[in-house]
């Protein structure tokens, strides 16, 4: 199985960005235990980040017939983007959607998630576990 993770703005910057909402570890620490758990799986995956919400758009189409699943934390995109939706709808892929935070206790511009309606599930106030989690989800379902 091959899993995608993709991540969006600011998501580089974990560890300085508000640590008090999203923790002190960094962007490096939170792929190692990625990559770190899909081998402990057996499982293969890769990651991407970019602070550019077209750059996400690509990540997700170039995934068609290449990923079985995707996990995504398209960041400020969530709230904003018709793009991302359209781009996890039209290539098909199981996609879970992973926030850091509880974004359901914050904003109320937080409170709408675009992606959501193409998603499998959502994973949100878990900390990094949640990309964990959404893996584990991945290969429990659509896994083979
Ligand atoms: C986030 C929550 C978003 O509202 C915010 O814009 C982010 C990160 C999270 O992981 O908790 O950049 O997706």
């Amino acid at each position: 199985m091959k899993i995608l993770v993709i991540n969006g703005p600011n998501i580089n910057l974990l560890g300085l960005r508000e640590p008090q909402i999203y923790g002190k570890e960094d962007y490096n620490f939170l792929c190692k235990s990625i990559t770190d758990f899909a081998d402990k799986k057996g499982i293969e995956v890769e990651i991407f980040q970019s602070n550019h919400e077209g750059d996400l758009v690509d990540f997700i189409q170039n995934a068609y017939q290449k990923f079985d699943g995707i996990v995504i934390n398209p960041a400020a995109y969530t709230h904003t983007s018709v793009a991302i939706l359209d781009a996890v709808k039209a290539v098909g892929i199981p996609t879970v959607e992973v926030h850091i935070s509880d974004v359901s206790k914050r904003e109320d511009f937080r409170q709408i998630s675009f992606i959501r309606l193409a998603c499998v599930k959502t994973i949100s106030g878990h900390g990094f576990n949640g990309y964990l989690e959404a893996i584990d989800y991945l290969i429990e379902n659509y896994g083979n």
